[in-house]
């Protein structure tokens, strides 16, 4: 049976809210209304100009992807969003320096209409920032019903079918899982006790869940990755996913590494740095911050590299990250990667790597596609973790004892399989033995 018939139409509007209006979702919001416009192309998203191989490769079937698989029309899309500053969206992206003024004045009137709403906001969880435009409640509970209400507010006024939640808003500091995380029933006391241990994403987290709407972690933060959201999202049939977007130097690494893995090459040690000048690295220069950032930028080389499987070519491998706040580079990033490696014999080699990269330029299509592939998860009925979306993540939220795919190209292929799956289509497997057979 094709499950295809079991998805919903994408019919009326789809809102789309960030928590956190700064370079990444400003660049979005001004690129997808400018694509809107005519006035540039959507580079880097799979949703609006990827193509899917379907059937044997003599079938010569491609479609675009947004052609195979029932997708929001970016007409469709309704911004909104929280932030600690009051600037609307023109201005906060003029503030954020990633587009040109020159492009930002053709889509001024629609930016300038996105004003954010006041942010539910802990300045223990971000310590680099001070804003005023925050929610004050007595209590955490009360903080997340008063999100409920703006996200209620805003489906009636922009008259949405859908909705779904992404996190664009500042790295939080590291935190574990405690036991308030443990169960729905710890969390709903801890948010009526003012648990410390509640950062303010998880109250994001929750008011989204509770009023029906996937939720997204774009950044490092644990928010979701706790067993009471997880479970909340499984008990009312939301999808979650995160987390980190995969951009610049990690998404270097997840192309580059499989590669040299595939080849049987050694690593004797990966030293990464990074200097940028944007408010991400002005709140990333925070120990705690950054702290969340590092744990989740480190994992990455592990899990593809398998050391404990290849003991000879990685278990002595030295992992270093770096991220140095430079303001005069702005959003424009630069990392340097120095990789010590070693082949035949044991004989050394070295690849060094200079990205000049733009952050948010990068992370602009991931938010895209995240937010249609999250609203067809939903159409689908598909709830709780959604794994085959680890593609845009740096640190993939998988079930818990299940370990997560870095690897780049294995990720593509789960993602690809999984809307041929829900197409009713064949699974690719590239066996292809059957082209030969006479
Ligand atoms: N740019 C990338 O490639 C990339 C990649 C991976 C992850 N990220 C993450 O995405 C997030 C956004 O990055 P950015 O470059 O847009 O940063 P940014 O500093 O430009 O924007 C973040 C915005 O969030 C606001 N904010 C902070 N706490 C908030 C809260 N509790 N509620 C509402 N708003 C809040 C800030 O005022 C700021 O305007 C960061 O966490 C970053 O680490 C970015």
């Amino acid at each position: 049976m094709s499950l295809q018939q079991n998805i919903k139409n994408p019919e009326g509007k789809l809102g789309i809210l960030t928590p956190g209006m700064g370079a990444v979702s400003t660049t979005f919001m001004a690129g997808v209304i400018a694509t809107n416009k005519g006035l540039g192309q959507p580079f880097g998203s799979i949703s609006q100009m990827g193509r899917i191989r379907l059937g044997k490769r003599t079938e010569n079937r491609e479609p675009l992807v947004k052609d195979f698989v029932p997708l929001a029309s970016l007409d469709d899309i309704v911004f909104g969003g929280w932030d600690i500053f009051e600037d609307n969206a023109y201005e906060a992206a003029l503030h954020a320096g990633v587009l040109e003024k020159g492009l930002l004045d053709k889509v001024k009137d629609e930016l300038s209409a996105i004003t954010p709403m006041p942010a539910v906001f802990d300045p223990n969880y971000v310590k680099r920032l001070h804003g005023e435009y925050v929610k004050k409640a007595s209590s955490k509970m009360d903080l997340a019903k008063a999100v409920m209400d703006d996200i209620d507010r805003f489906k009636t006024e922009n008259s949405c079918s859908r909705m779904l939640m992404i996190w664009t808003a500042s790295t939080e500091v590291y935190i574990e899982s405690a036991a308030v995380h443990q169960t729905i029933e710890n969390f709903e006391k801890g948010l009526l006790n003012n648990d410390p241990d509640i950062s303010p994403s998880m109250i994001y987290a929750y008011a989204a869940l509770k009023s029906g709407i996937p939720y997204i972690n774009g950044a490092p933060n644990l928010t979701n990755d706790v067993p009471a959201i997880i479970q909340l999202a499984n008990q009312l049939n939301i999808p979650i996913a995160g987390k980190d977007f995969k951009t610049g130097q990690t998404l270097m690494k997840t192309i580059l590494a499989p590669g040299l893995k595939a080849r049987l090459l050694g690593i004797d040690g990966w030293f990464s740095t990074n200097i940028l000048g944007n408010r991400d690295g002005e709140v990333l220069d925070d120990a705690g911050s950054f702290k969340t950032k590092e744990v989740s930028k480190l994992s990455v080389l592990d899990s593809v590299l398998e050391p404990e499987k290849y003991p000879d070519l990685y278990k002595e491998m030295y992992h270093k990250v770096r991220i140095n706040y430079y303001p005069p580079k702005g959003d424009d990033k630069e990392s340097w990667d120095n990789i010590d490696i070693f082949g035949w014999l044991g004989y050394k080699m070295q690849i060094k790597i200079n990205f000049l990269c733009k952050d948010s330029i990068l992370a602009a299509p991931v938010v895209l596609d995240l937010a249609l592939f999250m609203d067809l998860a939903q159409r689908a009925g598909m709830k709780g973790i959604q794994e085959w979306l680890s593609f845009y993540f740096k640190s993939p939220q998988t079930k818990e004892g299940l370990n997560p795919i870095h690897d780049i190209f294995l990720q593509k292929i789960k993602f690809e399989n999984t809307l041929r799956h829900l197409m009713g289509e064949e699974l690719i497997t590239h066996l292809g033995l059957d082209y030969y057979e006479e």
